[in-house]
C-alpha cells in the first residue's frame, strides 16, 4: 500500500533553488546523466579527505558514489587518493554540495545520502542539515525507500535531528550508537579515540512521500565530465 505523505510546512521558509548559480567549473559525471549499468547512485556531503568514500567504493563495486567536498585543501588530498585508487565507481567533486546537487541531480534518483560528522558552528543551528530549507530539496532527490545517514559526535545535534526527522520531515528513522571500533572517517577515528560517543541516524523516505520540488530540475543538467 502507498501512503501519500504531504509535509506540513507551516510558516517554514521554502528553499529557492532557482536563486542558486551552478558552482564554479561545474561538471556532472557521466553516471549522473546516463547510468547505463543502472547502478544505485549514492551521495556523500562533506567528504573531507575521502576516507569513507574510498573505503566504501572498494567494498561496494555494485554502487556508484559521488562524494562532494567544498574545502580546497581537503578536496586536493581526496582527489590525489582518488586518482591513486582509480575506482570506476567513485566521483570526487570539489563544490558546495547545495549548489552542486541543485544543478546536477534529478528528482528521485539517489538511493542513499551520507552526511558524516558535519560539525556546524556550535552556536549556529541554521547550519544543521535538518534545520535547513534545503533539506526538503535534498529529500526530493532521494528515491522512494532511499536513506539519509547522518553521523555526529554532538549529542544535541543528534537529538534535534531525530526530533525534526520525525516531527517536521515525517521520516521513519532509527538512532544508533556508532561501535567504538568503527573507523569510517578521520573525524570518527579521532572522536572514538578520545572516548566520545558518536551517534548515527538512519532516515528512510517512505513510498508516496511528497515535497515541493518533486518536479524541479535545473536547466543546465547536461554538462558532462
Ligand atoms: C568536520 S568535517 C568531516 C569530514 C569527513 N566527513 C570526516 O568525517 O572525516 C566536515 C566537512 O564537511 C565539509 N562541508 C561542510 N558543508 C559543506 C557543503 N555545503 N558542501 C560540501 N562540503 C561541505 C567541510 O568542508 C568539511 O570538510
Amino acid at each position: 500500500m502507498t501512503d501519500n505523505i504531504e509535509l506540513t510546512h507551516g510558516q517554514s521558509r521554502a528553499f529557492q533553488p532557482e536563486k542558486l548559480s551552478p558552482p564554479r567549473n561545474f561538471i556532472i559525471p557521466n553516471i549522473v546523466i546516463e547510468n547505463k549499468d543502472n547502478l544505485p547512485l549514492l551521495l556523500e556531503i562533506g567528504a573531507g579527505k575521502g576516507k569513507h568514500a574510498l573505503g566504501f567504493v572498494s567494498q561496494n563495486p555494485d554502487k556508484h558514489l559521488v562524494a562532494i567536498e567544498r574545502t580546497r585543501n581537503k578536496f586536493d588530498a581526496f582527489a590525489k587518493l582518488t586518482a591513486l585508487q582509480n575506482a570506476p565507481n567513485l566521483d570526487a567533486i570539489h563544490a558546495d554540495a547545495i549548489a552542486w546537487i541543485v544543478h546536477a541531480i534529478a528528482p528521485s534518483s539517489v538511493a542513499k545520502i551520507f552526511i558524516l560528522y558535519p560539525n556546524p558552528e556550535q552556536h549556529n543551528p541554521n547550519q544543521q542539515w535538518l534545520n535547513m530549507p534545503f533539506f526538503e530539496f535534498l529529500l526530493s532527490r532521494l528515491r522512494d525507500d532511499g536513506e539519509v545517514v547522518l553521523v555526529t559526535n554532538i549529542e544535541s545535534y543528534m537529538d534535534n535531528a531525530a526530533q525534526r526527522a520525525t516531527e517536521i520531515w515525517r521520516l521513519p528513522n532509527k538512532r544508533y550508537q556508532v561501535p567504538i571500533d568503527s573507523q569510517r572517517t578521520h573525524f570518527e577515528v579521532k572522536y572514538l579515540a578520545r572516548g566520545e560517543t558518536c551517534w548515527e541516524l538512519s532516515m528512510r523516505k517512505p513510498q508516496g512521500y511528497k515535497t515541493r520540488f518533486d518536479n524541479w530540475q535545473a536547466d543546465c543538467r547536461g554538462i558532462k565530465k
